[in-house]
C-alpha cells in the first residue's frame, strides 16, 4: 500500500498551494508591471493568460504528479521509463534548488529590514554580506524545518496559519496606504487602462509573470499534487490557487503603490521597491507618526517575511521528496542535505547582486518556461487521454464537460503561445 503522506483536503491542499504562489513575485513584481504595462489594460491580459495558458499547464503538471505519486524525477520514471522526457524529471528538481538558493536571501534581507522597522534605520540598500548571510541562513534553516517536519505536520500545518494571516496583514496595510494623502495617484497608476501601452512584450510579461508566480516549471505543482488524493478535484485546486495567487497580488499592489506616490516617488520593481523604496517611505511616515511608521513597516516585512517563507518550503519539498523516495535518505537528512546544498549555492548571491541578478533572471525567465513547455507537451502528446481524463475528472466524477476545453488548451493552444512568446521575446 502507499504510504505516502497526503494533504488533508481541498483546503489544505489549497492552502498549501497558494503558499507556493504566493510569494516576493506577487509583492515586488506584479505591482510594477501592471503600472508600467498599461494598469488595468495589463491586468485583464495577466487574467486571461493565468486562466487560459498558465492553468491547464498548472493542470498538465498536476496531472504528472497526482498520476504517478512521485516526486518530480520519480514521476517521470514511472509515466515514461527510459524516454527522454526524464529530462522534465531532472529539470524539475535542479531549477527550484537554484531559486531557492537566492530566494531564502530575499527572506534574510526581509528579517533584517523587519528588525530595523523598530527604529525605522534602514541603512543602506540591499545589504550584502555577513549579516545578510547570517540571517538567511536563519530563514533557510526555519525553512528546511518545517519540510522536514513533514507534509502533514509541517508544510500543510504552516500554510494553513499562514495564508489566512497573510491576508489579513495585506488588508491592513491596504486600509492604511489607500488612505494616504495623494493615494489615489497610485491607485490610478494601477488601474487606469492604458492600451497604449500594450505590445507584444506585455503578453510576455504577463505570462511570464503569471507562469513564476503560479510556481509552474519547476516541479512543484507536481511534488504538491502526488500528495492530492485521488478524490480531490484538480481544477478546483488549480482555480482556488490561481484565484488566491491573483487577488494577493492586487492587494499588494494597493498596499505598496499608493503609499509610495503619496510619498511623491515612482516606484520601481524588485528589490529596489521593498527594500529601499518602501523603507524611505515607512521613515517619512515615522517622521510625523513614529508608531504608525514603526507598524505598518513592522506588519509588511512580517508579510514578506510569511509569503516568502511559504514559497521557500515548496521549493525545498522538491529536492527533499526526490531524496527520500528516489535516493531513500530520512526525512530530516534530506532536508539538511537540501539546505547544506542550497546554501553553498547561495553564498555567490549573498556576496554579488550581480550574480543574484542573472541567476534570478536565468531560471525565472528560461529554466521555468521550458520545464513549463515539457510538462504541457508530455501530457499534451505522450500521455494517454483517457489517463489525463482519468486524473482531470477525478475518475469520472467531476468536470466531465470541460475536460474537452482543457485537453484543448493543454495539447494545442498552450503549447504553441508559450512556443510564440518565448521565442519571439527571449530569443529573437
Ligand atoms: N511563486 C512564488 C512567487 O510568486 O514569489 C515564487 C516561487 C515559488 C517561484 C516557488 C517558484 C517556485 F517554485
Amino acid at each position: 500500500m502507499d504510504k505516502r503522506e497526503h494533504f488533508g483536503g481541498r483546503m489544505a491542499v489549497i492552502m498549501a498551494m497558494a503558499g507556493s504562489a504566493i510569494g516576493l513575485g506577487n509583492i515586488w513584481r506584479f505591482p510594477y508591471m501592471a503600472g508600467q504595462n498599461g494598469g488595468a489594460a495589463f491586468i485583464l491580459i495577466y487574467i486571461v493568460c493565468s486562466f487560459v495558458l498558465s492553468l491547464p499547464i498548472f493542470l498538465s503538471e498536476a496531472v504528472i504528479g497526482r498520476r504517478s505519486h512521485s516526486n518530480a524525477i520519480g514521476a517521470m520514471k514511472v509515466l515514461s521509463p527510459k524516454t527522454k522526457w526524464r529530462l522534465l524529471g531532472y529539470l524539475s528538481v535542479i531549477t527550484p534548488m537554484i531559486i531557492v538558493s537566492y530566494y531564502t536571501i530575499v527572506g534574510g534581507w526581509s528579517v533584517e529590514y523587519f528588525l530595523h522597522s523598530f527604529s525605522l534605520n534602514f541603512g543602506s540598500f540591499v545589504p550584502t554580506g555577513w549579516t545578510v548571510l547570517a540571517f538567511s541562513t536563519v530563514f533557510l534553516a526555519l525553512s528546511c524545518i518545517i519540510v522536514a517536519l513533514g507534509v502533514k505536520s509541517g508544510i500543510e500545518r504552516f500554510s494553513k496559519i499562514s495564508i489566512p494571516l497573510l491576508f489579513v496583514l495585506i488588508v491592513v496595510i491596504v486600509v492604511y496606504s489607500v488612505n494616504m494623502p495623494g493615494a489615489s495617484k497610485g491607485v490610478d497608476y494601477l488601474l487606469k487602462p492604458d492600451f497604449s501601452k500594450v505590445t507584444g512584450r506585455t503578453f510576455a510579461y504577463a505570462l511570464g509573470q503569471s507562469f513564476y508566480s503560479l510556481s509552474l516549471g519547476m516541479g512543484i505543482i507536481i511534488t504538491y499534487s502526488s500528495y492530492i488524493r485521488k478524490e480531490e478535484n484538480l481544477v478546483v485546486s488549480g482555480m482556488g490557487t490561481a484565484v488566491a495567487d491573483l487577488m494577493f497580488a492586487m492587494l499588494a499592489g494597493f498596499a505598496i503603490i499608493p503609499a509610495v506616490f503619496s510619498a511623491g516617488i515612482e516606484p520601481g520593481a524588485g528589490p529596489g521597491l521593498i527594500f529601499e523604496t518602501l523603507p524611505f517611505v515607512f521613515s517619512n511616515m515615522g517622521a510625523s507618526h513614529h508608531w504608525i511608521g514603526v507598524m505598518i513597516s513592522a506588519l509588511f516585512f512580517l508579510t514578506v517575511i510569511i509569503a516568502a517563507m511559504t514559497s521557500s518550503i515548496s521549493l525545498i519539498e522538491v529536492g527533499v521528496a526526490y531524496l527520500v523516495e528516489e535516493k531513500h535518505f530520512k526525512r530530516g537528512w534530506a532536508s539538511l542535505c537540501v539546505f547544506l546544498f542550497t546554501w553553498i549555492l547561495g553564498l555567490v548571491s549573498v556576496f554579488s547582486n550581480e550574480a543574484f541578478g542573472i541567476i534570478d533572471a536565468f531560471s525565472s525567465n528560461i529554466l521555468l518556461t521550458i520545464g513549463a513547455f515539457i510538462a504541457v507537451l508530455f501530457v499534451g502528446w505522450k500521455m494517454d487521454k483517457e489517463e489525463i481524463r482519468d486524473e482531470i475528472t477525478s475518475g469520472g466524477k467531476v468536470n466531465g464537460k470541460v475536460f474537452g476545453l482543457l485537453y484543448f488548451l493543454i495539447r494545442y493552444v498552450a503549447p504553441l503561445a508559450v512556443l510564440t512568446i518565448f521565442v519571439t521575446n527571449f530569443i529573437l
